[in-house]
């Protein structure tokens, strides 16, 4: 039994340790935010944070996971109030299909995390890992560079979860 805290969650998982987070993830616990895509940690349909750190989920075993704190896209907003990131990427329809979605919004969690506001390069850079078949890498360079700016001048304090 491993014990995983998504979400601010804590749960006790029946699972052999390097059995791979995505699958517990979606299968075991009903979050189905993360998405499988390659697989082979190739495109970041499956992006969660660990300690703030994006991870993709589809090649990290279990037990390397355990006891520490896991964020997936389902816990970004608060009640009915959505997160910054969010927000942005409606307001700059940075998205078609949305399969690449959740993943993006926590790689970009994770460059805001380290870097409240990342020039557009820094923000290309940080999202290489993170494939968006539709092509929308435009509109979502610029919802990030929105939602930083929310995130450094909001009237909440532009506190990033
Ligand atoms: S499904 Fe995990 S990186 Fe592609
Ligand atoms: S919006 Fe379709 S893969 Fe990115």
């Amino acid at each position: 039994m491993l014990e995983l805290t998504v979400n601010g969650t804590t749960h006790s998982v029946d699972a052999d340790a390097d059995r791979p987070l995505l699958g517990v993830l979606r299968d075991d616990l009903g979050l189905t935010g993360a998405k499988y895509g390659c697989g082979e940690g190739q495109c970041g349909a499956c992006m969660v944070l660990v300690d703030d750190q994006p991870m993709a989920a589809c090649i990290t075993p279990l037990g390397a996971v355990a006891g520490r704190e896991i964020l997936t896209v389902e816990g970004l907003a608060c009640g009915d109030h959505l997160h910054p990131l969010q927000q942005a990427f409606l307001h700059q329809e940075a998205f078609q299909c949305g399969y690449c979605t959740p993943g993006m919004l926590m790689a970009a969690l994770g460059l805001l995390k380290r870097n409240a506001a990342p020039s557009e390069p820094e923000i290309v850079s940080a999202m290489q890992a993170n494939l968006c078949r539709c092509g929308a890498y435009r509109q979502i360079v610029c919802a990030i560079r929105e939602a930083a700016g929310t995130v450094a001048t909001g009237p909440e304090g532009g506190v990033v979860r």
